[in-house]
């Protein structure tokens, strides 16, 4: 990039390859990427297990453009410990070995949430130490099976609400609030190295939630809670403004932490209109808003950059349209795997 910038003054000190009177010659953009595995911080996929064994055509996109791996369901508590004393570790097995095989990292994905939990938990009726035991258990056991070959975990995801305040999920009720702090410290026991996130959405709706969770990361920091970053997940859509984007990665920068963009993804269709059709002002729109957020995140200290992820691989597997029931396109490869607009944003915003 140096060479590009010490030739771009060349350029415009002698005056060539000027457009016109008074107008600054654009730089050369760099060569395109021949793929996002090329890009100076790791960018990755949530992917759906079954796909990758079944799809050739979707492994085919996680290989070539990510170096990184998220399992979207394969790693939470539902999926690996159905019954009290039962684990099942074949697909999140195969994604590991998959990682291996193919150079990439593996974020794990989640041992502490509200959701995806067994029904052996949520009917569970110890009392506050036999809560503990479940909630160390269950964390030590998985993080020790996956130990030197996840790289990092999202040891507690979305513990605040959309108000500031701690949701009063199943294990804040049960083990109260500081249950979050222990969740860390039982994750670091069984794995020294792995990197440890708070992960949780909604960063970029505004000042409320932002500052509650930027002031619970920055708590535990304080406390020596073995904290080592944060994640947004940033499922966000085209009407979200520029101003709240950007201020959700810098305020998350500003603790010092890792940030990880966890599950990144941007609907064109927030409204949830059922007769929507992609049109290419709507592409452009996505397109503007992935550059923006990969532009912000791009100049972040490079210590700082753990990745970005975005949240499934295609338009085609996006949880999104089953959540709104609706159609949508937020991903940067379409139907068809092919790459969008969305892409070249993306790309654009690594220059
Ligand atoms: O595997 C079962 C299948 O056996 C059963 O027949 C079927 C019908 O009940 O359900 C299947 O499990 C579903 C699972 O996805 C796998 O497809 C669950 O019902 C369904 O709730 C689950 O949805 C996932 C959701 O998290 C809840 O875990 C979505 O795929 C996944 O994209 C979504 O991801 C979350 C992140 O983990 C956290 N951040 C928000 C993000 C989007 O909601």
């Amino acid at each position: 990039m140096k060479a590009l910038s010490f030739l771009s003054l060349i350029l415009l000190l002698t005056g060539c390859g000027k457009k016109g009177a008074g107008t600054d010659p654009e730089p050369p953009l760099p060569p395109a990427l021949g793929s996002l595995r090329e890009a100076a911080f790791p960018f990755g996929a949530a992917v759906n297990v079954n796909l990758m064994r079944s799809t050739t055509a979707y492994q085919q996109v996680v290989t070539r453009e990510y170096r990184s791996v998220t399992a979207e369901n394969a790693m939470k508590f539902r999926s690996l410990h159905p019954d009290a004393a039962t684990y099942t570790w074949s697909d999140a097995d195969y994604l590991v070995q998959y990682a291996r095989q193919n150079n990439s990292r593996v974020h794990g994905h989640t041992l502490i949430w509200h959701n995806s939990l067994p029904s052996w938990v949520t009917n569970f009726q110890g009392d506050s130490a036999a809560w503990e035991n479940l909630m160390k258990t269950h964390i030590q056991t998985v993080v020790g099976h996956f130990r030197g070959q996840v790289a990092s975990w999202d040891v507690v995801n979305e513990a605040v609400a959309e108000d500031g305040t701690l949701r009063p999920s199943p294990w804040r009720q049960h083990l109260g609030p500081d249950y979050v702090a222990r969740a860390f410290q039982y994750a670091r026991q069984a794995d020294p190295d792995a990197k440890l996130f708070y992960n949780d959405y909604g960063h970029e709706y505004g000042p409320t939630k932002r500052t509650a969770i930027l002031n619970l990361v920055n708590g535990l920091k304080s406390r020596g809670i073995p904290i080592d970053g944060i994640g947004l997940q940033l499922h966000t859509n085209i009407n979200r403004s520029d101003a709240n984007l950007a201020a959700a990665i810098t305020t998350a920068a500003q603790t010092g932490l890792l940030v990880h963009i966890s599950e990144l993804d941007v609907a064109v269709n927030p409204d949830n209109q059922a007769g929507l059709t992609l049109t290419s002002a709507l592409q452009t729109a996505q397109k503007a808003k992935y550059k923006l957020i990969v532009q912000t995140y791009n100049a972040l200290p490079a210590t700082q950059r753990f990745g970005i992820t975005t949240w499934n691989v295609t338009d085609a597997d996006t949880w999104v349209r089953g959540y709104c029931s609706c159609p949508d396109w937020p991903l940067p490869f379409n139907d068809q795997y092919q790459k969008k607009p969305a892409y070249d944003g993306i790309v654009e915003g690594l220059q």
